[in-house]
């Protein structure tokens, strides 16, 4: 596959060409998907849990998403890679936004940033668009901020909040965003964003009508333990065949069956006899 580009992001929505689009944290993991047809990879701040096995998104560092981002690009150089701007890398002022935005672009040499939030981060997006700096907005659940939503639940369930969503959207889509994440929505109110825009919409929990289908690896891999959301679907049983293999390695190891000579360096040495 070649990657996408900046321009291939409104085209595919003009020409009603639907993508994918899933995390890595990796290396290897982002190796696999570029040898995939996903065309898109996002570093994203659920490293923290995924990764590092805190609670939230909250502590998650700048230097963590650095850490992150890199071997990801690295990894997968035929596929579009967005770093995830962690909670309080942009929240004090544009500057500072700017400058984290910089870091991250500079420091991993990925494709574009992401942040969370509508209409009240318009200058923080305008600035770093301004910057030359890509960037995807993320609205419906934001996770950084979700303490503040009443936890993690489906958004725009009412007129007014449903309204507030597609405002958004246009918004963030007038000041320079290319693509917005839209998660956790009911699916009649992510069509009617998708709608408001001409900018692809990038939905996760956010039904069929949108143009881009997101999910985090380790969840529709099936690897990341028993917590599933709803609108997670698992396309494979991973963490079960791992478990087994890790198993077989046991049970071989016990009972002497490996490693056979196959995996076994086999040359005959003249040992002195010193004991
Ligand atoms: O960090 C993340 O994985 C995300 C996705 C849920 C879109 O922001
Ligand atoms: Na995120």
């Amino acid at each position: 596959k070649t990657k996408m580009t900046i321009s291939d992001f409104k085209k595919f929505k003009q020409e009603g060409k639907k993508f994918s689009y899933v995390t890595a944290y990796d290396y290897t993991m982002a190796s696999i998907i570029n040898d995939s047809d996903v065309e898109i990879i996002l570093v994203g701040d659920s490293l923290g849990m995924i990764m590092l096995g805190y609670k939230g998104t909250e502590s998650v560092t700048m230097d963590d998403m650095i850490h992150h981002i890199r071997p990801v690009v690295k990894g997968a150089p035929n596929t579009w890679i967005v770093g995830d701007m962690p909670f309080g890398s942009y929240n004090v002022s544009d500057e500072e936004a700017v400058r984290n935005a910089n870091r991250i672009i500079k420091e991993t040499n990925c494709d574009c940033i992401k942040l969370e939030g509508g209409v009240e981060m318009l200058s923080r997006i305008q600035a770093i668009v301004r910057a030359g700096i890509n960037v995807m907005g993320h609205i419906g659940l934001t996770p950084q901020t979700a303490s503040s939503l009443g936890g993690f639940k489906v958004q725009g369930g009412t007129p007014e909040s449903a309204k507030k969503l597609i405002e958004d959207a246009i918004a963030l889509e007038k000041a320079g965003c290319f693509s917005i994440v839209l998660e956790c929505v009911p699916s009649m109110v992510a069509k009617a964003v998708t709608e408001a825009v001409s900018i692809p919409i990038l939905g996760i929990g956010a039904g069929p009508h949108v143009d881009c289908q997101v999910l985090v690896t380790q969840d529709m891999l099936g690897m990341y333990g028993d917590f599933k959301p709803k609108f997670v679907k698992q396309y494979a049983q991973i963490r079960k065949t791992m478990v087994e293999a890790l198993n077989e390695f046991h049970r071989e190891t016990l009972e002497g069956e490996f490693p056979s000579p196959e995996f076994s360096f086999n040359k005959e040495v003249d040992i002195p006899k010193l004991y």
